[in-house]
């Protein structure tokens, strides 16, 4: 080899390593920025800032995805609209078990409901998902096709600003969505018992409607059951244990600043005390390795429960997903014994599929 060609060699790998210095470098700035700034940005944005984090309709979606097509996804289902307010729209899926003939001419979720429901005693379902993706996200599309087929009937809805739904997610609104969907299935099935089945940020979503349910809704027949999949304690310590968060915080700045705009936020979800005070049995469902809402969540609600909760009321029960089964936060569905947790739960008993 000439003495040239090494020199051509060795520039070329010194070029290389220089980009991946500076690259190396430049993440260490920006992060480093990043844990500096962090409580400055919050302290004047933090009301948009915390809300744009908690409901992340920008993140993991992908508009080239067609979600009026849910057999793309593998999934029997119809996709329809409601328009819940005044410039709000959200879309849905309505998955049934791959032995029901689905018409997808039919215009509302009421038709189909009319069209498929042909019992009084068949529980449907409302999937209310976590912060960010969509109806589709390929773990929740992986929950409904294991839940349906088992013969459920499951209805999940992407909140306003989610996917194709039109609007600005707040508490408020979301819950609002949800109670509208509620209104509609209660509406066209009046005696069929309701689960709620709410995941990660679902899970205060879920406890919100409940409550609303429960306190005003006095004249329908109320949910008979409520899952919680992966629920964090409240908004505050969801905050606090959230990823992010644990690298922010290495300023002593952050925390005082985050919290303070959580108030202004408006992003109030007491998940501990609903949990506490809802008259229907609760189930909640978490994994050891959670990387998420830690596994620790649980057990705070537990104890809080505990000491909190009327003896006379339905049970609250926890169960809880080993570490070697690694469901993490998202893939509980995949757990072996899944089957086995769904069939036990009573307010989901199964019809056999006709
Ligand atoms: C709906 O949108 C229109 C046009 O953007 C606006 O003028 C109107 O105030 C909105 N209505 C509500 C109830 O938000
Ligand atoms: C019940 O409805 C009223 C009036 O719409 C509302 O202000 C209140 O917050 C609702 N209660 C709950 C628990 O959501």
């Amino acid at each position: 080899m000439s003495v040239e060609k090494i020199c051509t060699k060795k520039t070329k790998f010194s070029f290389l390593k220089k980009i991946l210095i500076r690259w190396f470098f430049g993440v260490i700035l920006v992060v480093t920025s990043l844990i500096i700034l962090a409580p400055v940005l919050l302290r004047s944005y933090g009301d948009l800032i915390l809300t744009k984090m908690f409901f992340q309709t920008w993140s993991r979606y992908y508009p080239w995805i067609d979600l009026s097509k849910p057999d793309l996804f593998r999934l029997n289902a119809a996709n329809v609209y409601e328009q819940t307010e005044a410039n709000v729209t959200v879309g849905m899926w309505y998955i049934l078990p791959s032995t029901v003939k689905i018409d997808q001419n039919l215009p509302t979720l009421a038709d189909h409901l009319k069209q498929y429901v042909n019992s009084n005693d068949l529980p449907i379902i409302m999937y209310l998902h976590g912060q960010d993706g969509t109806r589709a996200t390929h773990y929740r599309s992986n929950h409904y096709r294991v839940m349906s087929s088992f013969g459920n009937h499951i209805i999940a809805l992407d909140y306003r600003g989610y996917g194709d739904s039109v609007g600005v997610p707040s508490v408020h609104g979301v819950v609002h969505d949800v109670l509208h969907v509620f209104n509609v299935i209660r509406k066209v099935c009046p005696e069929n018992p309701i689960v709620i089945w709410g995941h990660s940020m679902g899970t205060g979503v879920s406890l919100w409607t409940m409550n609303n349910i429960f306190q005003n809704h006095t004249k329908v027949k109320k949910p008979v059951g409520l899952v919680l999949e992966a629920p964090f304690y409240n908004t505050i310590e969801g905050l606090v244990s959230y990823p992010l968060t644990r690298v922010l915080k290495i300023n002593p700045y952050f925390m005082q600043a985050a919290l303070d705009a959580l108030t202004t936020a408006k992003l109030d979800f007491p998940n501990n005390e609903l949990i506490s005070f809802l008259p229907l049995p609760i189930v909640i469902i978490h994994s050891e390795d959670d990387a998420i809402i830690p596994y620790h969540h649980a057990h705070l609600i537990e104890n809080y429960v505990k000491t909190h909760r009327d003896k006379n009321l339905p049970p609250i029960r926890l169960i809880t997903v080993p570490r070697a089964a690694r469901c993490g936060h998202n893939h509980i569905y995949s757990y072996s014994k899944f089957q086995e947790i769904v069939s036990d739960l009573s307010f989901l008993k199964r019809l056999p599929v006709s």
